[in-house]
């Protein structure tokens, strides 16, 4: 399907449904889905239609179409990866007003916002599907990050005896069974993909132990109780969401008062520094430097290929995450930033990633706890 808000035309829009169009009121705009072979008549409705001064803009598979009605007569552009200068340059015109980036205009509308999210999650979630087997067990406690410190060195969980555990993006289980084996009474598990699920009933069953598992994405409403757990934790897991805040916001729902809250993912520099993401591979230089090939303040989503598909990710500032906890209602109890001894220690014939390890941090985990 194709999506569009719209703006600057009558009711006369609404003669569209017999065409399979799915129209919604909002306001004096409207919200307008169709299937793709509509397209055509999308745009010679808007062509027809639309009051000089506007624009039209709708999201198609893998580009933004937007149809300008200007003195001169219809201009259309076809944007991909939201960029196009000449088009946000127009944009600022008609609406007579400043914008940062065509993704930002577009994620600021309530709708595209939405359909944006959507689509980063469904993609995602057939990912997971289809490759969950690749990954069984590899991102799982005692495990943290990449080349970093392990649960066993850092001991954030702690005694984990009797606790109630709750994980965001549980995958393949591995992590509730770690927990189950020290001794926590009760394991629930969220994650949007029914493979990963299947993998980790599986698995936990094969160990003796059981666990509450629900398909969903974790920005979606659950039944999970809340005021309930003792430890949220997510390993590799919650920088998958579309909607931090929200995010964060819900696991503090589900903690009691000073249960606390472990997650861990790619340190904000890892994708910024010494990385080629269209290889999906760290890059140095021949003398061994990094290089910045994005920006830290580059939040925007970006495609990655992975294994003949592709996964959609962002790339947050560690400021952002911060903000959010605090948001959230929870205070910092620690913030690791480290690379492991090992890795710092070796040295000769060490590969790519290590070499930037040493450099940089590759994963980040924070420990905070809801106040
Ligand atoms: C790198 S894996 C980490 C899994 C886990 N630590 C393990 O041991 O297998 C990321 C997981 O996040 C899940 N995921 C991705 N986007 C999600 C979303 N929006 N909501 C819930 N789960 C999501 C994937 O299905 C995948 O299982």
């Amino acid at each position: 399907m194709y999506y569009s808000y719209v703006m600057g035309i009558d009711d006369s829009i609404l003669e569209l449904k017999k065409y399979g169009f799915v129209i919604e009121n909002d306001n004096e705009n409207y919200t307008i889905s169709f299937p793709k072979d509509k397209a055509m008549l999308w745009e010679e409705f808007i062509v027809n239609k639309l009051e000089l001064g506007y624009w039209n803009e709708y999201l198609a598979d893998d580009k933004v179409v937007f149809l300008f009605q200007l003195e001169e007569g219809i201009e259309r552009y076809e944007v991909f990866d939201f960029k196009n200068d000449e088009v946000l340059a127009l944009c600022e015109k008609l609406c007579e007003c400043k914008m940062e980036s065509l993704e930002k205009m577009l994620s600021e509308n309530w709708y595209y916002k939405k359909v944006m999210a959507d689509r980063i999650k469904s993609t995602n979630q057939t990912y997971w599907n289809e490759h969950a087997d690749l990954w069984f067990g590899t991102t799982a406690l005692p495990t943290l990050g990449v080349l970093f410190p392990t649960e066993e060195e850092l001991h954030l969980f702690g005694d984990v005896t009797g606790k109630r555990m709750l994980e965001i993006c549980c995958g393949s289980g591995h992590s509730l069974k770690y927990n189950a084996d020290r001794g926590a009474t009760e394991l629930w598990g969220i994650d949007i993909s029914q493979k990963q699920l299947e993998n980790a009933s599986a698995y936990l069953n094969e160990n003796g132990y059981s666990a509450n598992l629900i398909c969903s994405p974790m920005e979606a409403d659950m039944d999970i109780p809340k005021e309930y757990f003792d430890i949220v934790y997510s390993i590799y897991g919650v920088g998958w969401t579309t909607d931090l805040q929200g995010t964060f916001d819900k696991i503090a729902s589900y903690l009691k008062k000073d249960g606390i809250f472990i997650f861990s993912w790619h340190h904000t520099l890892n994708y910024c520094v010494g990385w080629s993401c269209d290889e999906r591979k760290d890059v140095l230089e021949s003398d061994g430097s990094l290089i910045f090939h994005k920006s830290y303040f580059d939040e925007s989503y970006f495609n990655m290929p992975v294994h003949d598909s592709k996964i959609v990710l962002c790339n947050r500032k560690i400021s952002t995450y911060i903000n959010a906890l605090a948001n959230a209602g929870f205070v910092i109890e620690q913030m690791i930033e480290q690379t492991d001894d090992a890795t710092m220690a070796a040295e000769g014939n060490i590969t790519d990633k290590e070499k930037k390890a040493k450099m940089v941090p590759i994963s980040f985990c924070i420990k905070a706890r809801k106040l």
